[in-house]
């Protein structure tokens, strides 16, 4: 959410940062700024609008300098405009300032700075930042003992900050330099060869160094063009850990495709295999999960697993509820991470935490983890961002090993939680009571989810016609049964955040206590049709939405034969283990909803009002 980059290196600053934001522009993109050191002040180019809309306006600037800061936001306090774009400038010229995160003490500081003769020119909580660091910056002596002037006075603004922050701080009377800080959003140093580099995400630094060093809360560095220290609010000196990105920069890049949706989608097969590879036993009867640090021994202890998540990870968290209870036997509680944190649940005594987290940064999640630590429970991570704060903090976890998603709308990511979900109950499984004969079927079904989710793709073409088809509709209902009921959750949430279209997920059965209401020839339902005992339910709720007139979209397993003229339109997926029913049900509820947002020209990949990682509460 809003991304940042900062650079101090020997190159033109704003040229690197622009290629870096365009990287971030998928964490907010609604307005977009530099600032850059040069000629002994500062230079700042800001607007409304995308990153592409900045790029113009800096082009028509001679911005030639060697330092510089960046931001693309995603508002929180004050409304899209100029003014409220970062950077932001302290009145009286001295600091330049870009922010991710909340300041929620910015009344009482900005009272305060008002009586000492600073003037605010926006609306935001940020820009008390930038003067409160111009007040200390006044008042520091050149030679303190305390350390560089310029980094003791956004020390000492910091003391005096509530709420969350990753900055990025530039002043012209320290030329050559930056400060940058985290406290609850993320931030990261990249070592170049004779450049630095800040950013809120990899992505932005890999195409310049794969050397990081991941900040923890508390921690500033003050980065110079000979190097950069590492110290925390308190003054005490940190050795820095340097990590080695493993992403390539084409991963990042949209390649042919025309949205990072759609090639996400498409990267489905590949990232189910990576979250497998090595994970089976030897035996092939069950899974290994290494990064957990906990023995049969550990688990035999435990008599509950919670479960906490936002959006689609939580719908992940649904399944992983259903597969572990149905395969191991033991009560899964899922909770939103949002809730969670202030709701004050009772806990069983041998519970085990899990939460799941693409990037590793929501700030819902983080507290949820922090939370359930603090009540002294092992909290393990379902992650796919290496080195990410969540990845960092929890006890123990799973790595997803998805690559990185750039589009809002998460898709491989979900389908590999999915994955790894249905591989964690079956370890569990064959813990408890699963049989070695059920364990290797169970095995053999999963290996086999790639090269059927390769089919099932196949399916694109036959799916964007029915898209165009049903595009002009504004309502849908979404409706499925056990594992399949997060999946339909899953394909109302897609449709709503990228086509803008009102739809609602429901329990097949349930519907006709309510929702049934809501049925016309202008309300279709998209049907998540299982196998085996429950067919008969579900084909029965279909014949109740037939009946009065709804339009019927069904996704079933290729074997399972619908009664006649029931199903508007069919849509197969490839027969399968049920453990994979949901990872395979999946892929059809996201193409149909990628292909209606394409025919309601929606921009697919910047949703409105959205952005990648939530970070603030
Ligand atoms: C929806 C979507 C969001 C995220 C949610 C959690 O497509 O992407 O609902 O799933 O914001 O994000 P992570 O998994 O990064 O914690």
């Amino acid at each position: 959410m809003c991304g940042i980059v900062g650079y101090v290196g020997r190159q033109r600053a704003a040229t690197i940062m622009i290629e870096g934001l365009k990287r971030l522009e998928y964490r907010g993109y609604d307005s977009a700024g530099l600032a850059v050191l040069q000629n002994g002040g500062l230079t700042v180019v800001k607007t409304v609008g995308r990153v592409a809309a900045l790029a113009k306006l800096a082009a028509g600037k001679k911005l030639s300098g060697t330092s510089g800061i960046s931001h693309t936001r995603w508002a929180t306090h004050g409304g899209v405009t100029d003014a409220n774009a970062h950077p932001h400038l302290s009145s009286d010229g001295q600091v330049a300032l870009v922010h991710n995160g909340v300041i929620e003490n910015y009344v009482a500081i900005k009272k305060f700075l008002l009586t000492k003769g600073y003037n605010f020119a926006s609306e935001t909580d940020t820009e008390v930042l930038a003067n409160l660091i111009a007040y200390h910056l006044a008042k520091e002596p050149e030679n303190s003992p305390e350390g560089p002037r310029f980094l003791n006075a956004v020390r000492k603004t910091l003391l005096h900050v509530e709420g969350t922050y990753g900055i990025a701080v530039l002043s012209p009377a320290h030329p050559d330099q930056l400060v940058a800080a985290r406290k609850g959003s993320p931030l990261i140093l990249g070592v170049g060869d004779q450049e630095y580099l800040i950013a809120s995400d990899v992505s932005a630094l890999v195409s310049r160094t794969q050397n990081v060093v991941y900040l923890k809360d508390g921690e500033l560095v003050h980065i110079t063009t000979g190097g950069f220290t590492l110290n925390t609010l308190d003054l005490a000196d940190i050795s820095p850990v340097i990590d080695k990105v493993t992403w390539a920069v084409d991963e990042a890049e949209l390649g042919d495709y025309p949205h990072f949706m759609l090639k996400e989608i498409f990267e489905q097969p590949q990232a189910l295999e990576n979250a497998m590879r090595g994970r089976f036993s030897a035996d092939g009867s069950s899974a290994n999960f290494g990064g957990l640090n906990l023995t049969a021994a550990d688990f035999r202890q435990i008599d509950r697993f919670v479960f906490t998540s936002c959006g689609t990870g939580w719908h992940a968290c649904l399944v992983a509820e259903h597969l572990i209870e149905r395969y191991a036997r033991i009560p899964v509680e899922v909770d939103y991470a949002s809730e969670f944190r202030y709701r004050n649940a009772p806990l069983d005594r041998n519970a085990l935490f899990f939460v799941v987290s693409q990037s590793g940064e929501t700030i819902d999640t983080l507290a949820a983890l922090r939370e359930a630590k603090r009540k002294g429970y092992k909290c393990m991570a379902i992650c796919n961002v290496v080195g990410s704060t969540i990845a960092r903090e929890a006890d123990g976890g799973i790595y997803q090993h998805a690559g990185p998603e750039i589009g809002v709308a998460s898709t491989k990511a979900f389908t590999s939680q999915l994955l790894i979900s249905s591989m964690f109950a079956l370890y569990v499984a064959r813990m408890r009571d699963l049989s070695f004969a059920d364990g290797v079927e169970y095995v053999a079904g999963l290996r086999r989810v790639p090269d059927l989710a390769r089919r099932a793709l196949e399916q694109a073409p036959h799916i964007r016609e029915i898209a165009l088809r049903y595009a002009r509709f504004n309502d849908f209902l979404f409706l499925g049964r056990l594992s399949l009921f997060p999946i339909a959750l899953e394909g109302a949430l897609k449709l709503k955040e990228i086509s803008y279209i009102h739809a609602e997920g429901y329990p097949a059965a349930e519907m006709k206590h309510g929702p049934i209401a809501l049925i016309s020839e202008q309300c279709p339902s998209v049907f998540l049709v299982p196998k085996g005992e429950l067919f008969n339910k579900v084909v029965s709720s279909m014949q109740e939405i037939k009946a009065r007139k709804g339009l019927i979209i069904a996704i079933a397993p290729d074997s399972v034969e619908l009664p006649e003229g029931l199903a508007d339109e069919l849509i197969t997926i490839p027969d399968c283990h049920e453990a994979a029913l949901p990872i395979l049900a999946t892929i059809p509820v996201q193409l149909l909803s990628y292909y209606i947002a394409v025919a309601r020209k929606c921009d697919v990949d910047k949703p409105r009002n959205l952005a990648k990682s939530v970070t603030v509460e």
